[in-house]
């Protein structure tokens, strides 16, 4: 594919509709479809996008399919419902891509899926937030076939500021679960780390700055320690998706059979504070239940 490809997305939240603006604005013939059917046709209207009215009709025409939901439940329906499902009625020659955040198990079961029915999927779940999708800057981690990639790689370059093929089909969600594991213990460490300070005599703004200025701070970490001080907790990338990614990465483990203690740790902080009064505040918000009042 080398051209301006009709492009059907499937999930207008955050990610998925700042994705669909991108195909729009490099050319491509976008539709879209959303569980919430309001919040696609207000950004059809804004965008220039056709809306369809479910998955099956969506996928009509497209060569290329982009799905960007919530978890395994809502990728399994968007994908395999029988009456509505992508899958039901995508071209043989199409190709469907998985870009949200699942279990290697769900991405497994799909590619099966997909396989049975004669169809075409690569999985290309994403690293980076709001901000690197509204400049197409996203970082893809690619499980698949390697020439279904080149196929569509014109397509993902719209929203990529980088593209890797780690392995098949599952193998992606692994990765991608490792990378948010990695960053949610920081984050949530950090967070920790600073309602320490903040009970101390050390001047906060001082405290803040030595650690945001040292090398044991990641460039990703020092932005996370500028929000703590001004409480600065918008979502980007909300509480309740990192506790999801955190049940994943356990559960991926335990298939597995590999150990990790401090992820179960992070993750039942995240679960608490999206089970209580934290659920739309950004991950730097697992802070909060550490700050001092
Ligand atoms: N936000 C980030 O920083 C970020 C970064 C990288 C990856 N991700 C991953 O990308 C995916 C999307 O994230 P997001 O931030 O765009 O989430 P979001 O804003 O919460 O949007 C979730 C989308 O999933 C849809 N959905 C939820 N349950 C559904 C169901 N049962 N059936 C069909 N559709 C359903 C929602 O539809 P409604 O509008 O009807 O609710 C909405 O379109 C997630 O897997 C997330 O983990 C997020």
């Amino acid at each position: 594919m080398s051209g301006k490809e009709p492009i059907a997305v499937l999930g207008m939240g955050a990610m998925g509709s700042r994705m669909a603006i991108n195909f729009a604005n490099a050319g491509h013939e976008v539709t879209v479809w959303n569980r919430t059917a309001e919040t696609a046709r207000e950004l059809a209207d804004a965008h220039g996008f056709s809306v369809a009215t479910t998955p099956r009709e969506a996928v009509n025409g497209a060569a290329v399919v982009v799905s960007m939901v919530a978890d395994d439940e809502a990728a399994t329906a968007v994908w395999l419902d029988p009456e509505n499902g992508a899958m039901s009625a995508m071209s043989s020659s199409a190709v469907g891509i998985e870009s949200s955040t699942l279990t290697p198990a769900t991405v497994r079961h799909l590619a099966a899926e997909a396989v049975e029915r004669g169809l075409t999927m690569l999985e290309a779940p994403v690293v980076g937030s709001r901000p690197q999708a509204d400049a197409g800057g996203l970082f893809y981690v690619v499980g698949g076939d390697a020439g279904v990639l080149e196929e569509v790689r014109s397509v993902l370059e719209v929203n990529a500021g980088g593209i890797r093929l780690v392995g098949p089909m599952g193998s992606a969600a692994i990765m991608k679960l490792a990378i948010n594991g990695l960053f949610g213990i920081q984050v949530a460490a950090y967070g920790e780390i600073a309602g320490f300070l903040e009970r101390s005599d050390i001047d906060t703004d001082t405290a803040f700055g030595i650690l945001a200025s040292l090398p044991i701070t990641s460039p990703a970490l020092q932005r996370i320690v500028g929000l703590f001080g001004d409480r600065q907790f918008d979502p980007n990338f909300p509480i309740p998706l990192v506790s999801k990614d955190f049940r994943y990465l356990g559960e991926a483990a335990a298939g597995l059979g590999a150990e990790v203690p401090i992820s179960k740790t992070a993750g039942a902080v995240y679960a608490s504070m999206a089970a209580g009064n934290y659920g739309n505040l950004d991950i730097a918000g697992v802070a909060m239940r550490y700050l001092a009042p």
